[in-house]
């Protein structure tokens, strides 16, 4: 396990996954019902953008800090709710002389929209990041770390006591098995809790990568998908976040941010949003 997403944090790939996220708990937690929240690749929780990860790849300069420069003018609502959720994480580390020095990952997006009463589990396998989460949370009782595999507490879990759930999927794509791995771990939990709201994020990058998303398409998600344009070899160019279950709304939200941000971050970055075909439902069972 060599990934760290120390190297990644608030890159494109996070400005998809984190804004759907935030839009997906604000939605979730505008009922008044407990909700039941389950992050199985939780990462460190949060990120130092002047560290020495982030400062070796600069992808943070290119996505959320070129984000959060950004005219609020025209700024669809998602966006400025992701961005004023990212800002205030940043606040807790104390005043900034105007640009953004920490960001927050998928526990602290996750965390802050949670209201007393929900349940909140986040996993994390790698030593080193399970450390850092549970320093990240340390004495909050609100939120449940583990050191363990997250695919193998996704079937421990479900369904949810509550009855409501948002699983967030997002894995390191290192194992060879990883698309396998995530598509048995995602029909089995669909079984066993079919009306929650799943969203698994995965790379575009090659021939592996689209017969998973093929399997996925029998989930019938709502896909977000978003790609840079000339990027060097070997660099992710393009990612998306399927989303199974989208609370209502959700898709209308995502039409307006996503491209939106896609503008923001320059010429030839584009992102679309596909919904499945209105005639087909979901298969529980999966592809
Ligand atoms: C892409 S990062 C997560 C980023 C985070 N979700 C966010 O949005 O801020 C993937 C993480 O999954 C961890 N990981 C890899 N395999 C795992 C497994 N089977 N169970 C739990 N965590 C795992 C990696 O160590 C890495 O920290």
């Amino acid at each position: 396990m060599n990934y760290r997403h120390g190297y990644h944090a608030g890159n494109f790939a996070d400005l998809l996954k984190h804004t759907a996220l935030c839009e997906l708990l604000r939605l979730l937690t505008a009922k008044d019902k407990k909700l039941f929240v389950l992050d199985t690749h939780a990462g460190a929780g949060g990120y130092d953008l002047a560290g020495s990860q982030a400062r070796r790849t600069g992808e943070a300069g290119a996505g959320i800090v070129r984000l959060a420069a950004a005219s609020r003018s025209g700024m669809p609502a998602a966006v400025a709710r992701y961005l004023a959720a990212v800002a205030a994480y940043d606040r807790k580390f104390g005043p900034s002389d105007g640009g953004l020095r920490r960001y927050p990952g998928s526990p602290r997006l996750v965390r802050a929209a949670l209201r007393p009463g929900d349940r909140f589990v986040v996993c994390e396998l790698h030593p080193e990041e399970a450390l850092a989460l549970k320093r990240e949370f340390a004495g909050d009782r609100a939120v449940e770390v583990r050191q363990a595999d997250g695919y193998k507490v996704l079937k421990a879990l479900l369904p949810p006591v509550e009855r409501r759930g948002l699983v967030l999927i997002d894995p390191p794509f290192e194992a060879t098995d990883e698309y396998e791995r995530l598509l048995r771990a995602l029909r089995q939990a669909i079984r066993r809790f079919a009306t929650g709201c799943y969203a698994v994020w995965y790379p575009i990058k090659d021939d592996n990568a689209a017969v998973f998303a093929r399997e996925l398409a029998g989930f019938k998600p709502l896909a977000l998908e978003m790609a840079l344009h000339g990027i060097e070899p070997g660099k992710l160019a393009a990612c998306a976040l399927a989303v199974i279950n989208p609370p209502w709304r959700f898709e209308e939200a995502m039409r307006e941010a996503l491209p939106w941000i896609a503008a923001q971050l320059g010429p030839g970055v584009r992102a679309t949003v596909s919904a499945p075909p209105a005639s087909a439902p979901a298969r529980a069972s999966g592809a």
